[in-house]
């Protein structure tokens, strides 16, 4: 098998925050269904195949979900650990559904090898966090995989108190795009604390974009039947949950 693509999905703050204190800073019940949809889909002919997607995460990502939601029902749950063993983390060493590899690299050998009584049908591969598993994998670009996509959620209002981001990926321009679509849904959201944390963030912006953000066409396209129903007369992808505003966004490696 020759190098497979892999995608990461994010959610994250107009400066890239992630988490809080181990866990996420917002709790949005249409995103985290977008995220099940998204990360579960495979086509009909597909799913008739048996074919599942996998989702790799980091250990402290796996310690983050709550024991009855784990593993993510659906997928296989890969996760990366160098201290713990599937043991230690109580998951049965031969589950088709989750298995627990002390390297990155191990994992994706795993993935990409040839086809065996669990690995037969594959899907997509989605990197699903955390902080550090994203900054590790973020400019993977090897033998066996590489990162091709980034499948964000942009957290445009209002600003949250984060601890763990995600390495910033965009130039100015690209930030300034989502800056004022903040500003233009929640114009009370933003103001002058926001102004000044924007600010702060701008020396890590790339200087050349790596980044090209593709259309809500395109990200529609890569969803399939899985795009949110809410989202059907949503030109702009942009999405509300109480005071909560935020735009998924698909992000394509440039070569
Ligand atoms: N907003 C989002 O979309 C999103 C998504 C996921 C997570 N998060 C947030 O991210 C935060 C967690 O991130 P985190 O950086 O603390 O943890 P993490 O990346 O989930 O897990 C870190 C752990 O993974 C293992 N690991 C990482 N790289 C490894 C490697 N190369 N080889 C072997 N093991 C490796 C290590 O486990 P051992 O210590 O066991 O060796 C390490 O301690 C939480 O706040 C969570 O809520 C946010």
């Amino acid at each position: 098998m020759g190098k497979f693509k892999l995608a990461m999905v994010a959610a994250m703050s107009l400066t890239n925050g992630i988490g809080k204190d181990g866990g996420l800073p917002w709790r949005l019940k249409g995103e985290m269904a977008y995220f099940r949809n998204l990360t579960s889909h495979v086509s009909d002919g597909d799913k008739q195949r048996g074919v599942r997607n996998a989702v790799i995460m980091g250990r402290k990502t796996w310690a983050s979900i709550p024991p009855k939601f784990r593993p993510l029902s659906g997928r296989i749950n890969i996760v990366i650990s160098r201290t713990q063993s599937a043991q230690d983390l109580g998951v049965d060493p031969a589950s088709k559904d989750v298995r627990v590899f002390a390297s990155v690299e191990d994992a994706l050998q795993y993935l990409a090898g040839p086809p065996s009584g669990d690995t037969a049908a594959i899907g997509r591969v989605f990197v699903i966090g955390g902080a550090q598993l994203y900054a590790e994998l973020l400019d993977l670009d090897n033998s066996i995989a590489t990162v091709d996509k980034l499948l964000v959620t942009r957290i445009l209002a209002p600003q949250y108190d984060c601890d763990a981001h995600f390495a910033e990926f965009r130039t100015r321009e690209q930030l300034d795009a989502d800056a004022d679509l903040a500003k233009k849904v929640a114009p009370a959201a933003i103001g002058a604390p926001v102004e000044a944390l924007l600010e702060k963030h701008l020396p890590q912006l790339l200087e050349q974009s790596r980044w090209t953000q593709a259309s809500p066409q395109a990200l529609r396209d890569y969803l399939g039947t899985s795009v949110p129903a809410a989202l059907a007369d949503s030109p702009d992808l942009v999405s509300r949950e109480d005071e909560t505003w935020y735009q998924y966004q698909l992000w394509m490696r440039q070569d």
